[in-house]
């Protein structure tokens, strides 16, 4: 693959991840359409967001196989797989509280190659390629420079099922809120991946998410100089239920307290 078909990858990207959040900026019906458990909302405006997305990358990339989120997994034996979370922060977007996106990766090789994310209603527009920088609309981002866990903002997240994992985050929650400036819980996993990328939360951790919550923006941390482990420090698979981001200075004292629950 050269360089120019990855910019095209990318622009395709874009162009999804625009046209979902037109959608989604413009719904005035936030009504639950279902649940994927009792507080697992999915709305309308999920589905019709995921829609659009499919519809442009399959028109695009018709032989490529596409992951989403709500529709599953359309498979066409293609090396390249796009990885769509249609609304990432529904409850948020329920509520109007203002933080939610839209996330999507290219996978190829193993490696996340392509990511996008779009901050809604704030429409910032976060991007990278494997082999780019990161940006946020024109602007190249980077990750914090704070050496020290009390000088430090961090993020997390909770999943929708209360068990084993969910109390052991509330616990690393108080760990991490006694020995930092702050702990914040946004409701976004996506955002908050390119939150750390840019700086404006030090680091991030979280158990149980799935692939489209953290292809796009596991890519975008890491082309800003984020460092992605799990939670002992190993290779991170977005196959996988564990995801530790922090801007590398904090890597090993974030593990040091991951380590004390895990
Ligand atoms: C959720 C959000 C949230 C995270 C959950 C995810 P959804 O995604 O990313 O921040 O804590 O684990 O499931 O359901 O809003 O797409
Ligand atoms: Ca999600
Ligand atoms: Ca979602």
């Amino acid at each position: 693959m050269n360089q120019r078909d990855k910019d095209l990858f990318l622009d395709t990207a874009l162009l999804a991840a625009k046209s979902a959040s037109k959608i989604i900026l413009e719904s005035n019906k936030k009504i639950v359409k279902t649940y994927k458990g009792l507080t697992d909302l999915v709305t309308a405006t999920d589905i019709e967001s995921e829609t659009a997305i499919i519809d442009i990358i399959q028109s695009n990339y018709p032989k490529h196989n596409v992951l989403a989120e709500e529709s599953g997994k359309i498979l066409n034996e293609s090396d390249y797989t796009w990885i769509v979370d249609p609304l990432d922060g529904t409850t948020n977007f329920v509520h109007n509280y203002p933080f939610y996106g839209v996330s999507i990766a290219l996978f190829h090789d193993n490696e996340v190659i392509v990511g996008v994310v779009i901050e809604l209603p704030s429409m910032n527009i976060y991007r990278a390629t494997n082999s780019s920088a990161s940006y946020c609309n024109d602007d190249l981002i980077n990750v914090s420079g704070t050496n020290k866990l009390l000088n430090s903002l961090l993020v997390t997240g909770f999943g929708y099922v209360h068990e084993e994992n969910w109390q052991k985050n509330m616990k690393l929650f108080k760990l991490f809120t006694d020995v930092t400036q702050g702990v914040r819980r946004s409701g976004s996993a996506a955002i908050d991946l390119c939150h750390t990328a840019s700086g404006k939360v030090d680091g991030y951790w979280e158990y149980d998410l799935s692939p489209w919550d953290v292809a796009a923006g596991s890519l975008i941390a890491k082309q800003a100089g984020a460092m992605i482990t799990n939670f002992s420090g190993e290779k991170f698979s977005i196959y996988e239920n564990q995801v530790l981001v922090s801007n590398k200075k904090l890597h090993k004292p974030m593990i040091n307290i991951l380590e004390q629950i895990i």
